[in-house]
């Protein structure tokens, strides 16, 4: 699968299993005590019992749906790529597991995955999880294929508004009762007809199951739902466990009704001894009716909650925190019925107060993320920061702006590239005088020594790597198999070596390395958690055509552009001119300057001004003790990348010493 291909169809993968997390999560959210409802079926069907205290099942579904909808919106945005897609995949196969059990031994009745919104056959919610499952293989296994939509930086507000958003939004469906009603007793819901239909065309889904007994057994179903009177239904599922706080508010509506001509009943599925209980302990003096358990518990999502019908149609619901206000006698009638489409605006609203601050982060953050670095004061990177170190230079870094305090904040490497010299036995002793040496007398900076595959894993217990690092000059572009003669990243990690160098010229000229490849390279020892050294530099035709940037810039766009800061903070790039390289010829301080801030220029307009200050670049081409002093002075150089003068202890050592006073 070509590329482009493979970023279409991985978009569309995320787009698809984004949506259905943030559509589930959120209907679930929509009516979390429903859903609760349904966790209680689920752990019921494990045998799982649990104290009533603890209201395990409420407190399961909250977390259920925040986390189904936090993730929806991971996947939508491409945050966090690598855990969201790990956390996709164990969620589809624990989902998966669920439903193959539905389909076998069918606990219980509706997966519940849409909570009340969309009703599945237990197939039907098989099938939808193996979909869902083979996209997070696919997901799992091309993480890193498209773009966040919100750079790094800004990534953990969208989290952390996503999170409370959705979390207040449950707490405030629990207190009240849900926003939108999926259920058939929504608000308007015409219960005399669905009881008792007058026309032959009704649906089964449409017919109700509502039925209420007196405490005798006799059947008022037809009364209660043809009564002239507007009719108050307090709805108490179990009476001993129903909110004991607002009976002297039920007392209040009781006495309304009575002096303004309404009927109240209280439909409870409760024992006999449990009506006389509460109505001795709460003065209840309103009539009782018995109706079954799980009716009520559908009826109003509340216990108690408050029902208001007239001519059987249902015209307002309230849960037990959200009583109608009928402490005032004259109260008019009217007010106590729900205005029409009232829900879908505030549905609406609430939307609104996510969708709004959320495109905003979005806009403002890829703005800021875009924005070419222009006055000196953009350069605030660090608390301790002395404004009176900032330097502009303007000859030498058009597009850059440098300050003495962020140089010294990202670290300054001298890495030996050792290419195809030394063999075993004098690479073995080369590491161990240079492993001696810099443990006695410590460096200034980091280092790192890169050799041929053969010396890693001999080299790499003999390093004491606060001083002396290693790594490697190259891995594949594959992860593993038939390749005869590569080495992976896997591979190299596997010796213990932290580092590898990738792109340079004399891989990309030599042996035919493209951007394409090296951009699988560099994932791949990302993916493997080590250290990349990227070398990019212009030819020497380049360099007097006066190209000598924009091919920098295309190498850094080409393999580089698609990580995120996050990844790119393991990535330090070498700026080597290819005509300065094993030539005796450098690059003059000016020249490295200029270019190393023309790569930091760069950076910042693609990864942000941050990451770009604390980016390490070094500068590779014939660096000598000589001229290393001179080359590390200028603000935006960071070290150096040594071919010829690492194979030799104190030539090395002398580099690395231009960083000591
Ligand atoms: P020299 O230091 O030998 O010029 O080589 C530079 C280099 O290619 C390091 O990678």
């Amino acid at each position: 699968m070509s590329e482009r291909v493979l970023k279409i169809v991985m978009q569309v993968v995320r787009l698809i299993l984004g949506c259905t997390f943030i559509l589930s999560g959120f209907v679930k959210a929509v009516d979390p005590r429903g859903f609760s409802y349904k966790v209680e079926e689920y752990l019921q069907a494990a045998n799982m019992d649990f104290p009533d205290w603890m209201n395990l099942p409420l407190v399961a579904a909250i977390v259920i749906c925040c986390a189904e909808f936090v993730l929806g919106i991971y996947l939508l945005l491409g945050l966090r790529r690598k855990f969201t897609a790990v956390a996709t995949l164990i969620v589809c196969v624990v989902f998966t597991i669920i439903s193959v059990l539905l389909v076998i031994f069918h606990p219980v009745h509706d997966c519940g995955c849409f909570g009340e919104f969309i009703s599945l056959t237990d197939a039907q919610t098989l099938i939808k999880n193996i979909v869902l499952l083979g996209l997070a293989i696919l997901l799992v296994r091309n993480p890193q294929v498209a773009k966040p939509l919100v750079p790094e930086g800004w990534q953990w507000i969208v989290s952390l508004y996503t999170c409370v958003f959705i979390f207040v939004f449950c707490l405030r469906s629990v207190y009240y009762l849900p926003l939108i009603d999926f259920r058939q007793y929504k608000v308007g819901a015409d219960l005399r007809e669905m009881v008792f239909p007058t026309h032959d065309d009704i649906k089964p889904e449409e017919i109700s199951d509502f039925m209420v007994l007196d405490t005798l057994s006799e059947d008022q179903t037809a009364q209660i739902l043809f009564k002239k009177e507007p009719t108050i239904l307090i709805i108490a599922p179990l009476l001993n466990e129903a909110s004991t706080g607002v009976t002297e508010k039920l007392a209040t509506i009781n006495d309304w009704c009575r002096d303004n001509g309404y009927d109240i009943f209280c439909l409870t599925a409760s024992p006999l001894k449990d009506i006389r209980k509460w109505c001795y302990y709460n003065d209840a003096e309103y009539p009782f009716l018995i109706a079954d358990h799980t009716l009520l518990k559908t009826m109003v999502r509340s216990n108690p909650g408050v029902m208001l019908l007239r001519d059987g149609v249902i015209r307002n619901k309230w849960s037990a925190n959200n009583l109608p206000e009928v402490e005032d006698a004259s109260v008019d009638e009217k007010e106590l019925e729900a205005t029409a489409g009232n829900n879908g605006k505030i549905l609406l609203k609430i939307l609104l107060w996510y969708l709004l601050p959320m495109l905003l982060i979005i806009m403002l953050s890829n703005l800021i993320k875009k924005r070419k670095p222009k006055l000196p004061k953009l350069l605030k990177v660090s608390n301790d920061a002395d404004d009176t170190n900032d330097s502009y230079d303007s000859n030498n870094s058009k597009n850059s702006i440098t300050t003495k305090n962020t140089k010294t904040m990202r670290q300054k490497i001298v890495a030996g590239n050792w290419k195809m010299n030394m063999t075993l036995q004098e690479g073995v002793a080369l590491a161990k005088e240079l492993n001696e040496i810099l443990s006695a007398d410590k460096p200034n900076c980091g280092v790192v020594i890169c050799t041929p595959f053969i010396h890693l894993a001999s080299i790499a217990p003999m390093l004491d790597t606060s001083v002396l690092k290693l790594g490697a000059e190259n891995c594949a572009d594959k992860e593993k198999g038939a390749y005869t003669g590569e080495v992976s990243a896997a591979m190299v990690k596997s010796t213990g070596a932290e580092y590898v160098i990738l792109g340079h010229s004399e891989r990309r000229a030599y042996y035919g390395e493209t951007p394409e490849i090296l951009k699988e390279k560099v994932n791949l020892a990302l993916a493997n958690g080590l250290k990349v050294i990227f070398c990019i530099g212009e030819v020497l035709e380049e360099r007097e055509a006066g190209k000598q940037n924009e091919v920098v810039a295309a190498q850094l766009k080409g393999s580089l552009y698609d990580l995120t800061a996050e990844q790119f903070a393991n990535v330090v790039l070498a700026y080597e001119p290819v005509w300065a390289i094993g030539t005796g010829k450098t690059a003059t301080a000016d020249q490295a300057e200029e270019m190393h801030a023309f790569i930091r220029a760069e950076i910042a307009k693609q990864f942000g001004q941050e990451v770009a200050e604390n980016t390490t670049i070094q500068y590779g081409g014939s660096c000598k003790p000589s001229n290393a002093k001179e080359l590390f002075a200028k603000p935006d150089v960071d070290g150096g990348l040594i071919g010829g003068a690492s194979l030799k202890a104190a030539d090395f050592k002398g580099i690395i010493d231009a960083w000591k006073d």
